[in-house]
């Protein structure tokens, strides 16, 4: 199959020159890293599924492609609500293209394997933050009686034969030698079908994990522990989505992409529809910087900032954590936040490794960065910015770049579009509703 994605275009921001002058007010959406989730889950289920609180982003458009190659039947109910009919015998070859395209197709292996008794899927793609293995996922099924056939492109699993001769995963201890976030909610999923009982140890805590356990329960699963290192599910039969709706929980990343935003460009800036409850780590930093930030159930406020005179906020070291600590997706608008501080910080990404050298370009931009390895820079701020034109490299890295591309002086043009849209809807549409100067150059 041919696909027609916009990969070539880019976008052209004028700069404020360190001016505060943004206003108003941003709707986060549903966050990209729940939703895919949620739909590699619905193969869990025997009839039918509806998702609430949809992105519409471009992972998302990808996801719904994959799942329709594979034999599933998607409406739109309305513009952020999707239902889906799943077939009786879901097709359990992932196809190459799209899925070296989404990360996130590795957690449909999970409930394919553990619902058809088999899946061949490629190298799963997505962003080039690092190598991204999935020895994690292999070594798990294999503890859950799978087996493996590696070929040149492809990887297939198959169940071993349950109790009542048709084939089936196992219910087994897995410790997972890093938190890995997919690989959890992979192995959760894949459980939830299986024979007997499943223990994940040293399980990922993010959020996105508990929401989905939630409505997998709701829907007839045994899933207990989740947001604990824990996690113990019982194996069952096939969900039923019959009259139960998953609603995803709002965008956290994105949530804190526009607090660096609204505390280096804004004047008055509300962030609403978000849970302020999923980014302590984020808020604590920027506040102890100095960023005044009030904070409701779930909204975030950010009041006459650009009145300061001659204000800098205060420098601060990161170390990026898996959830609660402080998230490596936000780690490069947290790095655009430090060119603008006083003082020296140490950014130590621990998660990947190819996840500092975008700070090339803001280096190209006039930020004082010294990358020490490929775990580690020092910034120090504050350092006026210039207009550039530059290569977005991931959605996280793209999106900083924009950041930066707001704060300089002159013009800047940042290409990769694609990748921004990957996980953030329609970002020129919503920037510019608060004063940015951007618009989107389409090339055929
Ligand atoms: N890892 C292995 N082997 C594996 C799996 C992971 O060594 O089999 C390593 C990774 O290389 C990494 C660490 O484990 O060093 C943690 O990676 P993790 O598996 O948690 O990342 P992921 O599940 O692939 C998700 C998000 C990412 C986010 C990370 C970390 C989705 C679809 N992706 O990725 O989101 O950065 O967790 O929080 O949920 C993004 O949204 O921009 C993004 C990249």
């Amino acid at each position: 199959m041919a696909y027609n994605w916009p990969m070539h275009d880019s976008f052209r921001i004028k700069g404020l020159g360190g001016k505060k002058t943004l206003s108003g007010t941003i709707k986060i959406n549903g966050a990209k890293n729940a939703i895919l989730q949620a739909f590699a889950a619905t193969a869990l289920f025997k009839d039918s599924s509806t998702l609430s609180n949809v992105p519409n982003i471009e992972d998302t458009s990808r996801m719904c492609e994959l799942l329709t190659e594979l034999g599933y039947i998607i409406n739109k109910k309305d513009e952020r609500t999707y239902t889906l009919e799943i077939p009786e015998n879901i097709i359990t070859e992932l196809p190459y293209e799209l899925s070296r395209r989404l990360r996130a197709s590795i957690v449909l292996t999970g409930p394919l394997l553990a619902r058809e008794g088999e899946v061949t899927f490629p190298h799963p793609g997505g962003c080039v933050i690092g190598n991204r293995p999935i020895d994690i996922f292999l070594d798990g099924f294999l503890a859950m009686g799978a087996t493996l056939e590696e070929s040149e492109k492809s990887y297939t699993l198959r169940a071993p034969k349950g109790k009542d001769g048709k084939a089936r995963l196992k219910g087994a201890e897995i410790f997972m030698r890093v938190q890995s976030v997919t690989a959890t909610q992979t192995f959760m999923m894949a459980a939830v079908l299986a024979e007997g009982t499943t223990v994940l140890k040293n399980a990922a805590l993010e959020p996105e994990t508990e929401s989905l356990a939630t409505y997998l329960n709701k829907c007839g699963a045994n899933i207990k522990g989740v947001g604990t290192s824990t996690i113990t599910i019982e194996g069952g039969e096939l969900l039923s989505g019959k009259g139960k709706v998953y609603k995803a929980p709002s965008d956290r990343i994105e949530t804190g992409s526009f607090l660096v935003l609204g505390a280096l460009a804004a004047d008055n800036l509300v962030l609403e529809d978000c849970m302020p409850e999923h980014l302590e780590a984020v808020i604590e930093m920027l506040r102890r910087a100095g960023v005044n930030l009030e904070v409701g159930e779930t909204t975030i406020k950010i009041s006459n900032n650009g009145k300061v005179k001659n204000k800098s906020f205060k420098s601060f070291d990161i170390k990026t954590h898996e959830y609660p600590g402080f998230p490596t997706d936000l780690q490069a608008p947290a790095v655009v936040f430090l060119t603008q501080s006083s003082g020296e910080a140490l950014v130590f990404e621990t998660i990947f490794e190819g996840r500092l050298n975008y700070t090339e370009g803001l280096i190209r931009m006039g930020a004082d960065i010294k990358l020490w390895d490929t775990h580690r820079v020092t910034v120090k701020g504050p350092s006026p910015l210039k207009g550039r034109e530059l290569e977005g490299p991931d959605i996280r890295a793209g999106l900083a770049y924009v950041i930066a591309g707001i704060i300089a002086k002159g013009e800047s043009v940042i290409h990769n579009a694609y990748y921004i849209d990957r996980g953030y809807e329609n970002i020129e549409g919503r920037l510019r509703d608060i004063g940015v100067e951007i618009e989107r150059i389409s090339t055929p």
